[in-house]
């Protein structure tokens, strides 16, 4: 696999798709607004393969040679030398709107361009590529991206087919799994599970059961993997709480609802596994 992707943001999600992408054989130009910002991007890839080689699943000669392809960049004028652009940057529409305004002036007009939003419309942060909207898509990983197989592939209003082509061959390419979508909040994953924690949430405050016969619940009757009280713990509650109050919003759904009791735990400080004490209590934290 040859071909420069550019990636916008060194965040957690940042570093995991220029990881993604690196070990595919990709060079990748990783951008991000302060040297500080880009080296801990570096690092956290660094430390990520450091783990798959202790392992025993990655040698320690490939480990060095995706870093090697990983370049920090902190001017966007290279962005020209990339066939591919994903932008990582925060859930923040002003952010991503001033983020794509000088990429899409700067990237290549034949470059594929992606957002990894979770919950802000594609359609809308498409606008603010001043007329590159049909070769613009979603390309929504999961975390942590090393990890987890699935993209979400989200077509836009104005996405067109090849870009949706292009952007199903590109994941399958890193080695990703892709499923395409349209632009409608929450995509799939997220429009089915938060509305599953939810209900678990409200179950729990009306005394249906404890977290643990909730969870067991479906774990035993349902095969899930992970109950859903300990899965919200997992994903962060006020991340939770973030997606449960756009998917609310966004369809003005009564079946959308936001668990008065998640928001109190929110207010509490209470987070899950990261401040140590979600439904569950984990010690300390992390
Ligand atoms: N964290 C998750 O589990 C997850 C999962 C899927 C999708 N997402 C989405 O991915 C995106 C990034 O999330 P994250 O969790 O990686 O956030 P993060 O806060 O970890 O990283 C964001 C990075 O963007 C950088 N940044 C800020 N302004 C910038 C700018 N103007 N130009 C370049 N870089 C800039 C920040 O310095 C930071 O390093 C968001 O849209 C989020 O919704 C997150």
């Amino acid at each position: 696999m040859s071909g420069t992707v550019a990636v916008l943001g060194a965040g957690t999600m940042g570093a995991g798709i220029a990881q993604a992408c690196a070990a595919a054989g990709h060079r990748v130009l990783l951008h991000d607004i302060s040297d500080e910002a880009r080296q801990r991007g570096v690092a956290a890839v660094h430390s990520s393969l450091e783990r798959f080689v202790s392992r025993g699943k990655l040698e320690q000669a490939e480990a060095e040679a995706v870093l090697a392809r990983l370049q920090p960049v902190s001017d966007l004028g290279q962005l020209g030398e990339a066939e591919t652009v994903i932008e990582a940057v925060p859930e923040n529409l002003n952010i991503k709107e001033a983020v794509w305004r000088d990429a899409a002036a700067a990237a290549d007009p034949q470059a594929l361009l992606a957002t990894n939003t979770s919950s802000l419309s594609v359609t809308q942060i498409a606008s603010f590529t001043g007329g590159s909207e049909e070769r613009f898509c979603g390309l929504h990983f999961f975390n942590p991206v090393p990890m987890l197989p699935l993209v979400e592939v989200v077509r836009g209003q104005l996405t067109s087919a090849e870009t949706i082509e292009r952007a199903v061959a590109f994941t399958e390419g890193i080695g990703k799994t892709p499923i395409t979508c349209n632009d409608t909040p929450g995509f799939i994953v997220n429009r089915l599970l938060i509305p599953y924690m939810s209900d678990a949430i409200h179950a729990l405050a009306e005394g249906v059961g404890s977290p643990e016969d909730i969870d067991r619940a479906m774990k035993l009757g349902a095969n899930m993997p992970l109950g859903p009280l300990a899965l919200c713990d997992l994903v962060g509650l006020d991340v939770a709480l973030a997606a449960a109050e756009s998917l609310h919003a966004e369809f003005q759904d009564p079946k959308f609802r936001i668990p008065p009791l998640l928001r109190r735990m929110v207010q509490a400080g209470k987070l899950g596994r990261k401040t140590g004490s979600g439904f569950y209590d984990y010690g300390k934290e992390g």
